[in-house]
């Protein structure tokens, strides 16, 4: 494995960290406290090529690999990870699943405003009784002709409000289960078609999340995604992907936190000098330091398997889980290095702490990616 990164992957983190830096930052804490959705922010990324990074260029993408997709999602979550999850479910759980999956006409009609940053895309799989247990889709369509009648409900959906296409998963053959689901794609303003409330989360509290109704909604058969019956497996083949985003997203975060500690640590003084002359904080540097290091190798390692078409269920699932677990814990400890400081909004780390438990959650809970992670080990050694 080439531990380097390539010249073009150094232009990309450069070119990540300026807009970052630049065209992310000063609006950070503000948005963290209305939560507003960057909407503008958003469509500057989409102009730079960063809502579509591994499309086709053909079909408005960047044509970039999934590291330099994972190099991107580091550096702005860095900054801020409320404006990385809009991105990662845009690239990773819709254009993905678009191209992977969509007809020659989805590819062209929606694939290409979504992955040019045009337009913004959602992934809707959780339901209100729904979550983990993934395969009891109660959301159904039933077939009307050259149309589909879609009822039901979807939960904690990211984009929710503000996008304007809906990968929806519904049951279209109750008696298979789970090989009975189908993918359609939703779009905004279709009859029947309701947005709830914005929630107010604990983290990433800019980026916008609802629940979404279906009310006899109906859709052509042009936007089912794939074929009908296949829709588990295009969920569960897309959040394999997702997962290496937000495990990438999971960094930023921790990485964030963790240079606002060391940068603090030589400004703060106590016992008559810095206080990272102290061992009880150089022990906290080191072992946060390694963790960040560990999660990398983890993310970019999962990124190569998908970038070289080998199997990468559990490399994702194993990436994911390790960079969530450790973005929760050196956020914590950079707040623990800053001591009351931290714990106030001003010195932004606490900000990090609430951000970095939703990876935990979202695109598989750390229990589920337990279960992933030992199912995969289990079929590879059966084979042995
Ligand atoms: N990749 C590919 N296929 C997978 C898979 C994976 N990671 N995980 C499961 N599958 C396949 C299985 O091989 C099986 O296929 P067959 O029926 O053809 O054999 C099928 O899916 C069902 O799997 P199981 O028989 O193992 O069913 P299960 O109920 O025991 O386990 C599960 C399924 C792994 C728990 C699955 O339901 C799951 O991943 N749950 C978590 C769902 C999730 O991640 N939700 C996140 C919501 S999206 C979100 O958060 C987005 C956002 O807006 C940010």
């Amino acid at each position: 494995m080439n531990f380097q990164l390539s010249e073009d992957h150094i232009a990309i983190r450069d070119a990540a960290r300026d807009f970052a830096e630049n065209e992310i930052a000063s609006s950070a804490v503000e948005r963290d406290i209305t939560g507003d959705f960057p909407h503008e922010i958003i469509k500057k990324l989409g102009e730079l090529g960063f809502m579509g990074m591994m499309v086709s260029p053909e079909y408005g993408g960047s044509g970039l690999d999934c590291v330099s997709y994972c190099i991107a999602m580091e550096e702005i979550c860095k900054v801020d990870a409320s404006v990385g999850v809009v991105m990662s479910v845009n690239n990773s759980l819709v254009c993905w699943g678009l191209e992977t999956f969509g007809s020659d006409d989805i590819k062209d009609r929606i694939l290409k405003p979504l992955a040019s940053g045009q337009a913004i895309g959602a992934y809707c799989l959780s339901e209100p009784g729904v979550g983990s247990d993934a395969t009891q889709q109660a959301t159904t369509a039933v077939r009307d002709g050259n149309d589909w009648i879609i009822n039901g409900a979807k939960n904690w959906i990211t984009n929710g409000t503000t996008s304007d296409y809906y990968i929806v998963f519904a049951q279209t053959d109750a008696t298979k289960k789970h090989k009975g689901v189908t993918a359609f794609i939703i779009e905004k303003g279709m009859a029947g078609f309701e947005m709830g409330k914005k929630e107010d989360k604990l983290g990433i509290r800019s980026s916008d999340t609802c629940s979404l109704s279906f009310n006899g909604v109906r859709v052509p058969d042009a936007n089912r995604l794939g074929e009908e019956h296949n829709g588990f497996k295009i969920a569960m083949e897309t959040l394999n992907g997702g997962r290496i985003g937000i495990a990438s997203q999971a960094l930023g975060i921790a990485v964030g936190a963790f240079e606002k500690a060391v940068k603090y640590s030589f400004e703060r003084h106590a016992f008559g000098q810095p206080i990272n002359q102290l061992q009880a904080i150089q022990f906290k540097i080191a072992e946060m330091a390694t963790k960040i290091e560990a999660a990398r190798l983890l993310i970019h390692r999962a990124a190569r398997c998908k970038d070289n078409k080998e199997s990468y269920i559990k490399e994702a699932a194993m990436a994911k889980l390790y960079a969530s677990t450790i973005a929760f814990e050196v956020a914590n400890e950079a707040i623990q290095i800053h001591g009351g400081y931290g714990y106030v909004r001003e010195y932004l780390v606490e900000r990090a702490l609430r951000d970095a438990k939703i990876t935990q959650i979202y695109e598989g809970t750390s229990e589920i990616q337990h279960i992933v992670i030992a199912r995969q080990l289990l079929k590879e050694y059966a084979l042995v």
